[in-house]
């Protein structure tokens, strides 16, 4: 058991207690039978491996952690270079014991080094403190962090000394377990804490003599022990937290379980989120208190969402903010837009990046908008496209008003200012600007600047012909009869 704060404090505040991370993800993930590399599948929204740097990020310094990577290295490094990690690379991957000793430049310079895999995304920052914790005042050469599992399958197995006792004899992977060994439920997580020195020291007596002929770091828990070295065992009271992802049924279930997890972090937070389990709310996005999430919404990536809304199903936001008391109708699409306090978006609407729709403003279904803004209180409730568009307040977009925006070759801003009334299905072709309070005749077509105030007519007048439809009828009537007799 761990010993007392003080002791720990103490412990990790001396000489000789400098820590690094490593993160093993140079893999390929074979399992997953996949082109991209398997530390950059996503769960909850993130690649795993950004799950993993954030946890680590919460215990040691960005430039003391190292992520090994390997395959497809660039596309991991790129993916996760924003947090300020280090990066070792190895370049063959000969197995995670070969992994570490490629880092041995970087990770000698460190007392001891907490070994994290880049494909168990929901280890926490507190569980990792806890290996470090325990490592230090316990003193041992090697921690390994074991987690007791109802269906141990896949995973390497640990072999005490005995019964109740906290050495460890060895791991040993699945397909190495003699029959005596495959009752044993306890597995390696593959989250370590070593000393460097004796690891270092030993790890070139790794070999290569295992079914997948690779270097396992996990053997040297046996190489140590027989260096009389402490290897010990801390059971996990949270196994959930150490699952890997080797296959795409483990990667959904981990997404779920995390967003499960999310769910139930925000109703604690007053949200709700009705029928949970068939939303996909990812691990970043915001929401305040208040606001109501109905069934079948995705609300993804860096969404912040404010108090008192409602999110209508079949609505999909990614990367937007949203103010308090904000409305979204069903089946709306919104991406990196902003919506002001109290707007009222969809049902069907498109909000595509760059959209700004002001305070209390109104977008009704099936319109678009793309790099648009609205003003306060302004609407554009029907059929309609806005696109780079800059409209005032309260103005009022009639249903089929369509904004020309390209010619084929370039893109042009049209300019509303505030009070101007568009009627239905007007073209206003840009570049054009609409001055304060005018008026566009319905059914217009707009090519010219409109001044403030002023009224625009852009139709063909309407010409009567008297009688002309019953005279049609009539003579096609006696077509007929003449082609009958
Ligand atoms: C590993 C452990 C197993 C443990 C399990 C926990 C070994 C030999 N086995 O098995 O005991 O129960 O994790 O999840 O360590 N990697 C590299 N370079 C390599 C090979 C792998 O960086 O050359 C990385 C992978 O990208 C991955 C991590 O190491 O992030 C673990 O490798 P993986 O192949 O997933 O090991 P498991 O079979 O899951
Ligand atoms: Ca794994």
């Amino acid at each position: 058991m761990l010993k007392s704060n003080r002791k720990i404090r103490a412990a990790a505040s001396g000489k000789g207690s400098k820590f690094a991370i490593a993160i093993l993800a140079a893999g390929k993930g074979t399992r997953l039978k996949s082109k991209h590399p398997k530390v950059l599948h996503e769960v909850g929204g993130k690649p795993l491996l950004a799950h993993v740097i954030s946890a680590a990020r919460r215990v040691v310094p960005a430039r003391d952690i190292y992520a090994i990577i390997g395959h497809e290295a660039h596309l991991v490094r790129q993916a996760v270079a924003a947090t300020g990690v280090e990066f070792v690379v190895q370049k063959e991957q000969r197995g995670t014991g070969h992994a570490i000793m490629s880092a041995r430049d970087a990770l000698t310079n460190y007392d001891h080094v907490l070994v994290l895999s880049g494909d168990a995304p929901l280890i926490s920052s507190s569980t990792i403190e806890r290996i470090r914790d325990y490592h230090l005042v316990e003193r041992a050469a090697m921690t390994i962090l074991t987690a007791l599992l109802d269906d141990p399958t896949g995973y390497g197995r640990v072999i005490r000394q005995a019964p109740g006792s906290d050495r460890v004899e060895a791991i040993v992977e699945q397909k190495s377990l003699k029959k005596s060994q495959q009752t044993i439920h306890e597995i390696n997580s593959g989250f370590y804490a070593f000393d460097t020195e004796p690891l270092f020291e030993h790890i070139d007596q790794l070999a290569a003599d295992n079914p997948h002929g690779e270097l396992y770091l996990t053997d040297m828990a046996a190489i140590l022990k027989k260096a009389k070295l402490r290897v010990l065992a801390l059971q996990t009271p949270q196994p959930c937290e150490v699952m890997g992802s080797n296959t795409r049924a483990e990667l959904v279930l981990l997404d779920r379980q995390m967003r499960a997890t999310k769910c139930q972090q925000l109703m604690a937070a007053g949200v709700t989120v009705y029928y949970p389990e068939t939303c996909v709310i990812d691990c970043e996005v915001e929401i305040g208190a208040d606001t109501i999430i109905e069934p079948f919404v995705q609300l993804l990536g860096t969404t912040r969402i404010g108090a008192d809304c409602r999110i209508r199903s079949f609505s999909v936001m990614k990367d937007c903010q949203l103010g308090d008391q904000v409305t979204v109708r069903p089946g709306t699409l919104g991406e990196q837009v902003r919506i002001g306090r109290g707007a009222v978006i969809g049902p069907y609407s498109h909000l595509r990046p760059g959209s700004d729709v002001g305070e209390g403003a109104h977008v009704g279904n099936f319109v678009e908008m793309k790099k648009a803004r609205l003003g306060k209180n302004s609407k554009a409730n029907h059929l309609t496209y806005l696109g780079d568009a800059e409209i005032g307040s309260g103005v009022n977009i009639g249903a089929g008003t369509i904004t020309c925006n390209y010619d084929g070759v370039n893109k042009y801003t049209t300019v509303i200012e505030d009070g101007v009334f568009v009627g239905s299905d007007a073209t206003l072709v840009a570049p054009i600007k609409v001055g304060q309070g005018a008026y566009i005749a319905a059914a217009s077509c707009i090519t010219d600047d409109v001044p403030s105030h002023s009224l625009a007519l852009g139709r063909a007048r309407q010409t009567i012909k008297e009688g002309w439809a019953r005279e049609r009828r009539d003579r096609l009537a006696q077509a007929r009869e003449t082609k009958k007799s």
